[in-house]
């Protein structure tokens, strides 16, 4: 209920085939450390929590009350001991972080991606999976539907973000429909 709720709002949840596919990527990768960019009401950060229970999560939100409810939602899930939610500006925030993260799903300012990609990277150790979300919204991206005018800027940052991970040597990349588009990089 509280997912078919966030679903509505401006920036959602992820959607449920898409939750399903990171699920099975963190069961895949059994990963310790996560890192979530982008919050928002904090309902993947509970699912990915409770799917890997050896996992402590990392979360990045700007908005101090979606962070707050955030915060409600992993007390009321019984997960807050294992998740570090932080209210910050991601793009701040990265360059000062020094662990690495075994999985790392990206689902903050989409036309922010490709400035984010260098210190992912540099968080990501061999193994690493990256789990872009978005990465083709509604068919604009592939071209296969037409671009408002005022979302040319962010699908433009979009096709920049995969054309760098698709074309980086040190990452194995696909690119899935599913949702509004998966980019899945691990790194090797
Ligand atoms: C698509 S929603 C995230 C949904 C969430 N991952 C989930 O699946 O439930 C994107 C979120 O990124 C947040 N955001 C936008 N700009 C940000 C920034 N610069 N740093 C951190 N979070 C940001 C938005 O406030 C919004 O809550």
């Amino acid at each position: 209920m509280l997912r078919r709720a966030a679903q509505g709002r401006r920036d959602p949840a992820a959607e449920d085939e898409t939750l399903q596919l990171l699920l099975a990527c963190a069961h895949m990768r059994a990963p310790r450390r996560i890192l979530e960019i982008g919050t928002a009401e904090g309902l993947t950060s509970v699912a990915l929590a409770m799917e890997c229970p050896d996992a402590q999560v990392t979360t990045v939100e700007i908005d101090a009350d979606l962070h707050e409810r955030a915060r409600e939602n992993f007390a009321r899930f019984a997960v807050a001991d294992r998740i570090r939610a932080v209210c910050a500006d991601a793009g701040s925030l990265l360059p000062q972080m020094r662990e690495p993260f075994d999985l790392i799903f990206l689902d903050g300012p989409k036309a922010q991606y490709v400035h984010y990609f260098p210190e992912l990277k540099r968080l990501l150790p061999s193994g690493g999976v990256l789990f872009a979300d978005d990465v083709l919204l509604y068919g604009w991206v592939s071209g296969r539907a037409e671009t408002p005018n005022k979302r040319r800027s962010i699908v433009e940052r979009l096709r920049e973000y995969l054309n760098a991970v698709c074309s980086d040597p040190d990452f194995l990349t696909s690119v899935l429909e599913v949702g509004e588009g998966v980019a899945i990089s691990i790194r090797r």
